[in-house]
């Protein structure tokens, strides 16, 4: 796969290209068991707002079928730090990481029907109010593990602290990194900034 190539085409494409795209990654994972789980997820993924729901409220991707975007894009800046460094992360590991790292954004947020760009009234996207506020990190940890029986240790510890030390209480994975983990941290701050400031 040449992620540069890709990595352009998801500039500019739509969700048929972002589908499509995630489909093709898949193909790629050798192991058959994980392959056919990580398809099954994303099976699952399309009858959820995961392609049409924005990535944030008012920051990166704040738009209609900005989280599907900004993951395809995920994965491929993560696979192109990873052929840069040559560094020997797993394929598969990679993939699910950078694919489910933020499936705690899902179901999470609604247009705001009072926003207006012109006079900006408040957000273009608000949060829908839930039973309780677990963090996205988490929600996507436990979906991983609920979807993926085999998911490794160093896969949850990637996915959970993928913001790296943004967080306060992500202060306890300070010289803790691991490669996995850096390369989607990496990979989804580029993608994040990019569409925010146009780097
Ligand atoms: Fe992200």
């Amino acid at each position: 796969m040449n992620w540069k190539t890709e990595y352009d085409q998801i500039k500019t494409g739509d969700s048929v290209t972002w589908t499509d795209f995630i489909y093709k990654c898949i193909e790629e994972v050798a192991y058959p068991p994980r392959k056919n789980c990580l398809y099954d997820t994303f099976e699952d993924l399309r009858t959820t707002d995961f392609v049409t729901a924005p990535a944030s409220t008012h920051y990166h991707h704040a738009y209609k079928c900005g989280l599907i975007k900004h993951t395809c894009e995920t994965i491929a800046l993560a696979f192109s730090i990873r052929k840069a460094c040559e560094a020997n992360v797993d394929y598969t590991e990679l993939l699910t990481c950078s694919l489910l790292h933020d499936y705690g954004k899902v179901g999470k947020y609604k247009e705001n029907s009072e926003y207006r760009s012109t006079d900006s009234t408040g957000y273009p996207f608000k949060y829908i109010s839930r039973d309780a506020e677990l963090s996205d990190q988490l929600r996507s940890v436990i979906y991983v593990t609920q979807m993926i029986p085999d998911i490794s240790e160093k896969e949850i510890f990637a996915i959970l602290y993928h913001d790296g030390l943004y967080p306060d209480e992500n202060i306890i994975s300070k010289n803790k990194e691991t490669p996995l983990q850096l390369m989607i941290h990496w990979a989804d701050m580029w993608s994040a900034r990019m569409d925010q400031y146009g780097w």
